[in-house]
C-alpha cells in the first residue's frame, strides 16, 4: 500500500507521525517511534518564557516581557519544571537527528515576534529538517482586538522564515473568527503549512480550596470532529500543506482527517495510551481499510474523493447546523 504524502516539502512514507510531546524526550521511545512506522518526529515545544529568562538571565525577564502581575508570575513554571532548558532542547534535536533517519520537527511555542525567534535558527543548525511554531495565545486583554491577535501571529510568522531557510508549519488553535483568511495570511506570510489544531487544557476550579486547578487530559476522538470540519473549510483556499492534530485514536480517525484535507497525521494522546508502537498497529488498520474500499495509495482515494466532490466544505457550514438542529424530535 502507498501512503506517501508530501508534507513541508518533505516527501513523507506515511502521514502518521507522532505530534509535539514528551514522546521524542527519549531517545529510546523515538527509535521505537521509527521502528513502528512513524514518518516524522515532531518534538516538544521550546516556549518563549524559557528562552527569554535564558537571554536575559533572571525571573524578572519573564515578568517584564509578560508584563504581569506578581500573582500572575506564580503561574509560570520554575525553569527547573521544563524538562528540557534551550540548550539541553538543542542537544537532544542533534541526538534525535543522528538516531533516525526520518525528518525531525523541532518545536517553538510562543506568542510575541522578538529576540526569542534566534532560536529558530539555532533549530535549524542543529539539524532540524522543519520547525513547527506554536502560537498558543489567549487574548485575555479587552483592549485588544482581533485583528491585532492576528497580525502577531502573521508577524511571528514572517519573522521565523526571515531566520530560516527549512520549511515553517504553523500550529493554531481554533479560536480565531476568520480561520480561512487567516490561514491565507499565513501562507502568504511564508507558512509552508498549518497544523489544525491546539489543544486548550483548561483548569479546573477546586472550589473547596478556591483555586484553579490545572488538569491534563489525554483527548478522545469526540475531538477530532472541530479538526474535520475546519481542514475541510480551510484546504479549499490555501495551496500549503494542512496537519490534524488533536483526537485521532484509531484508523479511520486517521482516514477520515485524510479525507478532509490532511497530508499529516499528528497523534499524541493514542500514543502517551498505548505506546510508540501503536503506530504500526493504527498503520496496518489504515492500510486494511484501504485494501477494502479497493484504493492502491492514498492519492488514489483522494483522486477518487475530488471526483466525487467530497468533502463539501458546505456540509461542515451553518447549512449543516441548521439542518440538525431541525432533525432532533422530542420523545413523548
Ligand atoms: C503531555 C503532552 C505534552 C504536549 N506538549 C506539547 C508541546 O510541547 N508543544 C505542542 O505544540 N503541543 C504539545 N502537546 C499537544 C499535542 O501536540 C497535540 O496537539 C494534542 O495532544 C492533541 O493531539 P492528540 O489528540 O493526538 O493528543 C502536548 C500534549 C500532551 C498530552
Amino acid at each position: 500500500m502507498d501512503l506517501t504524502t508530501e508534507y513541508l516539502g518533505l516527501t513523507l512514507q506515511s502521514p502518521l507521525m507522532p505530534g509535539a510531546s514528551p514522546l521524542a524526550d527519549s531517545l529510546d521511545v523515538a527509535r521505537r517511534l521509527e521502528d513502528a512506522g512513524a514518518s516524522a518526529i515532531v518534538m516538544r515545544s521550546l516556549f518563549e518564557e524559557q528562552i527569554t529568562r535564558e537571554l536575559m538571565g533572571t525571573v524578572d525577564a519573564v515578568e517584564r516581557h509578560a508584563e504581569a502581575s506578581a500573582e500572575a508570575i506564580s503561574y509560570f513554571p520554575r525553569a527547573e519544571e521544563f524538562s528540557l532548558g534551550p540548550d539541553e532542547y538543542l542537544d537532544q534535536l542533534r541526538c534525535i537527528r543522528d538516531s533516525v533517519s526520518i525528518p525531525v520537527i523541532g518545536s517553538l511555542n510562543g506568542v510575541s515576534a522578538g529576540g526569542w525567534l534566534d532560536y529558530a535558527k539555532q533549530i535549524e543548525q542543529a539539524g532540524a529538517n522543519a520547525i513547527e511554531l506554536n502560537v498558543y495565545y489567549l487574548a485575555t486583554d479587552p483592549a485588544e482586538e482581533s485583528a491585532a491577535v492576528e497580525r502577531r501571529t502573521v508577524d511571528i510568522v514572517r519573522a521565523v522564515k526571515r531566520a530560516v531557510t527549512i520549511p515553517v508549519a504553523v500550529k493554531l488553535s481554533p479560536f480565531f473568527s476568520a480561520l480561512p483568511h487567516l490561514a491565507r495570511e499565513l501562507e502568504a506570510a511564508g507558512a509552508d503549512g498549518l497544523v489544525l489544531f491546539n489543544r486548550f487544557y483548561q483548569p479546573d476550579i477546586d472550589a473547596e480550596r478556591l483555586e484553579a486547578e490545572p488538569t491534563l487530559r489525554l483527548s478522545d476522538p469526540s475531538e477530532l470532529l472541530l479538526r474535520l470540519r475546519w481542514l475541510a473549510i480551510v484546504k479549499p483556499g490555501v495551496r500549503i500543506p494542512l496537519a490534524v492534530s488533536g483526537g485521532v485514536h484509531g484508523a479511520l480517525d486517521a482516514v477520515k482527517a485524510i479525507m478532509a484535507g490532511a497530508s499529516a497525521v499528528q497523534v499524541v494522546s493514542a500514543l502517551l495510551k498505548h505506546g510508540p508502537e501503536y503506530l504500526r498497529i493504527l498503520r496496518a488498520q489504515m492500510e486494511r481499510w484501504m485494501e477494502e474500499h479497493e484504493y492502491d495509495s492514498l492519492g488514489q482515494m483522494l483522486a477518487n474523493m475530488s471526483l466525487a466532490r467530497c468533502p463539501d466544505p458546505n456540509a461542515f457550514s451553518r447549512a449543516n447546523y441548521m439542518r440538525i438542529l431541525q432533525s432532533w424530535r422530542v420523545g413523548v
